[in-house]
């Protein structure tokens, strides 16, 4: 089924208290509200744990940022998908464009991330997007479709039924320019064309599809009334509630 998802992205903001204050306080936001999707909080590693103790896993559901392309073992610094699970998180983003540009992410190695993701039971978010250049060379629909079809077309219908997709065009990220409406729905409709031709229409319908990029209380109504986009997956504004609360009720 398709779901409606915001998702906070916090990358590397907030110590631990501050952490987890936000997470207390947009828990009893949501208190008692019905919305009409699920919400989701990505925090950094060190921040799962404690903030999984003050949130339902309903309500407001624990993601990561990241996760090793390893098992276990000798991998100084890396967080294994099997520890993340262990905390509490159900989530994990895969693929974000700053893991891509500053940490040399490549569609083999995120295709490993999300073979280790899903078989600890955690649901990708998996991110795609362009640059610059690429949409003004009119590049967008090669490079979204390169990107899902190294790193996802390898999984099972049923594996690939479990992920989560995220379009971020990388020029809208942390810029103040949001893709239009219409830009949006023109790259997630072309996104699930190739999802159909791949797995077939119902699992096609069935991949919830998030725009991240600039997304706030002012575009994310019009963003959202979309038929293809199926959420946002929110930086900058997931970092206070009063910002990212107006997105959650957008929908
Ligand atoms: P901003 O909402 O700050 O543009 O970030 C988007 C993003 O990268 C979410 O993953």
């Amino acid at each position: 089924m398709r779901k409606n998802i915001v998702a906070g992205n916090w990358k590397m903001n907030k110590n631990l208290q501050e952490g987890i204050e936000l997470a207390k306080e947009l828990q009893a936001a949501l208190n008692g509200k019905t919305v009409k999707c699920d919400v989701v909080i990505c925090t950094p590693f060190i921040h799962l744990a404690s903030v999984n103790a003050v949130i339902d896993g309903k309500t407001v559901r624990l993601g990561a940022e990241n996760c090793a392309d390893k098992v276990s073992g000798a991998y100084t610094g890396e967080v294994s998908a099997a520890m993340l699970a262990s905390t509490g998180a159900q989530y994990v983003i895969l693929g974000h464009s700053e893991r891509r540009a500053y940490y040399g992410e490549t569609n083999a190695i995120l295709k490993e991330k999300v073979k280790l993701a899903l078989e600890n039971n955690l649901i990708p978010i998996f991110c795609i997007g362009e640059v610059l250049e690429e949409r003004e060379a009119g590049k967008q629909n090669e490079v979204v479709k390169t990107q899902i079809e190294e790193s996802l077309f390898d999984l099972s219908t049923e594996d690939f039924g479990k992920i989560v997709l995220a379009y971020e065009p990388v020029w809208a990220i942390g810029t103040g320019k949001t893709a239009t409406p219409a830009q949006a729905q023109e790259i997630h409709a072309y996104i699930r064309s190739i999802l159909a031709a791949k797995y077939g229409q119902a699992v096609a319908n069935d991949t919830s599809i998030l725009y991240g990029g600039s997304a706030n209380a002012g575009n994310a109504k019009e963003l959202f009334s979309n038929p293809d986009v199926d959420g946002g997956l929110i930086g900058g504004a997931a970092l206070k509630v009063e910002t990212f609360l107006p997105i959650v009720e957008a929908f």
